[in-house]
């Protein structure tokens, strides 16, 4: 767990050192959450600063709404066709650089901007870093027909990789079931730990209602790990 306050010194690093990869005239992919909206406003101030152009896609629709705000040019994915870089932040980073993301519910947006990117680089605090991923609680969305015989789906397959007994809660915001961008459920799976990756990828995404989990597995190629001292590592 990180201290909110040297967080928010941890992330303002990464999201500088961020910053500095970015090139005039880049078709950037602009992640969702607190680290990534520290991004976007740092990315503005230097677009404002040095009076290039960009080319952005969200990938939440919180994220379009202040970048465009802030004065980026933000535009569909499908305009742009495909982005030299994707600047996001993760839920959790491993020594391998696979994530957990999806805690603010947009990893379904997050990983279609993310692969269609030449590049995916996360910027985290040092909370985020973990030996093994699966502390975080695991984030499926998935469609809201059927969606608890999809959670009897996703239990049995947790049974087969010897996930037993894990609670999948459903993801509520104000008392009622949190609607994603794209009109979806999330199920956050406690799984305290997740052995094999790759077989609970595949698991999941062989279920008809899932439409995406929050596992981003090889994807990433540079992790960019701020410190309260304003320094950063990377992963
Ligand atoms: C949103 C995400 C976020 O990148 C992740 O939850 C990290 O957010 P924060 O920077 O606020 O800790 O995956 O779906």
């Amino acid at each position: 767990m990180t201290d909110p306050a040297i967080a928010d010194l941890s992330k303002d690093a990464a999201a500088r050192a961020a910053v500095a990869l970015v090139e005039p005239g880049m078709r950037l992919g602009l992640g969702t959450g607190s680290t990534a909206a520290v991004f976007v406003r740092r990315l503005a101030q230097r677009v404002q600063e040095e009076g290039f152009d960009l080319r952005c896609a969200a990938t939440s629709k919180a994220t379009a709404g202040l970048a465009a705000s802030l004065g980026l040019r933000v535009e569909e994915l499908d305009d742009i066709g495909w982005l030299d870089l994707t600047i996001d932040g993760a839920d959790e980073v491993d020594p391998d650089l696979n994530l957990i993301k999806g805690g603010g519910a947009a990893h379904l947006r997050e990983k279609i901007v993310a692969t269609a990117s030449d590049r995916m680089v996360v910027i985290a605090d040092q909370g985020k870093v973990v030996n093994r991923l699966g502390q975080f609680h695991l984030p499926v969305e998935v469609i809201p027909f059927g969606w608890q015989a999809t959670r009897k789906l996703i239990q049995r397959a947790l049974d087969r990789l010897d996930l037993t007994q894990r609670p999948i809660l459903l993801r509520k915001r104000d008392e009622s079931p949190l609607c994603t961008d794209e009109g979806n459920l999330v199920l956050d799976l406690a799984l305290e730990a997740i052995p094999d990756a790759e077989a609970l990828a595949v698991e999941l995404s062989s279920i008809a209602g899932v439409v995406e989990h929050g596992l981003f597995l090889n994807i990433c190629q540079l992790a960019i790990i701020g410190c309260p001292d304003g320094s950063v590592v990377e992963l």
